[in-house]
């Protein structure tokens, strides 16, 4: 029987849950269907925002990378890493050496704030901080010194939530994660006391789920502290919206819970403390040479529904602001891309033309499919969409369509190139040097590698 050969592009959930969904759908064909899945990434390192994204206090979330890594050890799946698609290989070549091709390379830029003063040193996209937290291979260790003493966070989703714990918990509780050593040097070293979490409109239309929230309220040594009047969800909403979304979601629900104690409690005067806004827009970010602040605007919903800005400003003193207002996807070269929800265009994951009709052999799962919002476990079921469709078009009644692609033809291809892959393989030996490092400096099970340039070392066995 002809194998279907696929090469999935990203190693995130979305792209291991496709391959897992893969081998699973296939097999429950009726006859099987065989087939070989590559997961390529642009990293040497696999598992997308569970590793480089997922805060590294939260290792129950990390360790959904056990779970894919089954994934990356099945026969009938390979990955390979160091590879770009828009770097060493195109779209085309991977047309030509595979059966199918599933794009899922998540969403790595950040949204923009388009106001005054956005880059200005001190004003910094979430992702980078995140990055530089997380240990990413395209981030100096030493991007970030916390020399601020007040930082504002600008929005109020769940990666707000991650920064802005990371930020105000004591570094001590980090020592046992998995954080590279000269991030954790530069957090035990901070001089940050003051964080600011902003949002534009109410804590009823705040995007944080209830458990992440109610975590920041429960940090050892920090104030929590709510803007005067803010944690009511009707003060600035002339509709009456923010009390029936209250009323009919139970996260909302929650969320106002959790803020409504919060605004309750007497401060303890810890050292650091967490302020929490709502109904204030970024108007600003103030300073010359670096950020000394940033201006904001109270809103309110008039009774049209509209957020307006109210032209009441107040500037929060800060020399750090981090915009954590969302992510996005970039376009693949070659590949269709909606540049105003910056997806890619899709029915079930099948790719579509500038016709609107679809590609053949061309699919997409994850945040590039349907842009950058949802848990790990959305990717599942989204991805399992994809591979529906796959299998429909290129396994008819388990039937393998088409003649098949030869299974050396990447290798040939990178080598003629003069390029080596990171094989499952040479991944871990870079899991072993995380484990030694740990034990060396006696943290816990493993510590993150400070740089590419060691990563790519102990990938070459060095
Ligand atoms: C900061 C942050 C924290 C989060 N924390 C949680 C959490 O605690 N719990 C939770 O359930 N969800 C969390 N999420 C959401 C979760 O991470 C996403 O739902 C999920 O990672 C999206 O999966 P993906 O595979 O589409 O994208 P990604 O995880 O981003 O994976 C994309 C992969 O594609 C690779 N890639 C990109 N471009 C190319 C290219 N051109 N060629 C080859 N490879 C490429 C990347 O290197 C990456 O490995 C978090 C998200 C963020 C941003
Ligand atoms: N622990 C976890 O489970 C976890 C952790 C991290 C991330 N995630 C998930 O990852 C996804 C992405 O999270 P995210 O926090 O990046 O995005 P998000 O949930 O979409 O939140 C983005 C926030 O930015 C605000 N915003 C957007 N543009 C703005 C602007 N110009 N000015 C001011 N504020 C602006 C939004 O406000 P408006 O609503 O007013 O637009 C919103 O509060 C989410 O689905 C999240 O749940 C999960």
């Amino acid at each position: 029987m002809a194998t279907l050969s696929v090469a999935v592009v990203g190693s995130g959930p979305a792209g291991l849950y496709t391959a897992e969904a893969l081998v699973k759908q296939a097999a429950a064909l009726d006859p099987p269907c065989q087939v070989a899945v590559d997961v390529l990434d642009r990293l040497p390192t696999p598992y997308g925002l569970v590793r480089y994204g997922v805060a590294p206090d939260h290792p129950s979330i990390k360790s959904i990378a056990e779970y894919l890594r089954g994934v990356l050890e099945r026969d009938d799946v390979r990955f390979v890493g160091g590879v770009r698609l828009g770097g060493e290989v195109t779209r085309e070549d991977l047309l030509g050496c595979y059966d199918a091709v599933v794009y899922a390379t998540g969403a790595m830029r950040d949204r923009r704030m388009g106001i005054e003063g956005e880059d200005l040193p001190g004003s910094y996209a979430a992702t980078d901080f995140v990055n530089w937290y997380c240990g990413h291979p395209d981030t100096d260790s030493g991007s970030f010194t916390l020399d601020a003493e007040s930082v504002a966070v600008v929005g109020v989703g769940n990666v707000a939530v991650d920064v802005a714990r990371i930020l105000v918990r004591d570094p001590e509780e980090l020592r046992r994660t998995d954080v590279s050593q000269p991030v954790l040097e530069a957090l035990m070293a901070s001089k940050v006391r003051e964080v600011h979490v902003i949002g534009r409109r109410g804590p009823a239309q705040a995007k944080f789920t209830t458990k992440e929230l109610r975590e920041l309220g429960e940090l050892a040594g920090v104030d929590i502290v709510v803007g005067a009047g803010e944690a009511d969800p009707g003060a600035f909403d002339a509709t009456g919206g923010s009390a029936t979304l209250a009323e009919s979601d139970r996260r909302v629900r929650g969320n106002l819970a959790v803020i409504g104690d919060w605004a309750a409690r007497a401060p303890a005067g810890h050292a650091r403390r967490l302020l929490v806004r709502f109904w204030l827009r970024p108007v600003r970010v103030e300073g010359t040479a670096h950020v000394t602040g940033l201006t904001v605007e109270r809103t309110r919903i008039g009774e049209s529904g509209t957020l307006t800005g109210t032209g009441e400003l107040e500037t929060i003193p800060a020399q750090m602001v981090l915009r954590s207002v969302g992510y996005q996807s970039v376009p693949l070269p070659g590949v269709p891309f909606d540049e105003r929800s910056h997806t890619v265009p899709n029915a079930e994951g099948r790719v579509l033309g500038p016709d609107g009709n679809p590609l053949p052999r061309e699919y997409v799962a994850g945040w590039l499919k349907r842009g950058p919002t949802g848990v790990i476990g959305t990717n599942k079921s989204d991805a399992a969409q994809t591979v529906r469709a796959l299998l429909a078009d290129l396994c008819p009644d388990g039937v393998r369509a088409g003649d098949p692609a030869d299974p050396g033809a990447l290798a040939a291809l990178l080598a003629g190139r003069a390029v080596a892959p990171v094989s499952y393989a040479d991944w871990l030996k870079v899991e072993r040097a995380e484990a030694e490092l740990a034990a060396s400096l006696g943290r816990g099970a493993r510590v993150k590698l400070p740089s590419r340039a060691e990563i790519d070392a102990r990938c070459r066995g060095e």
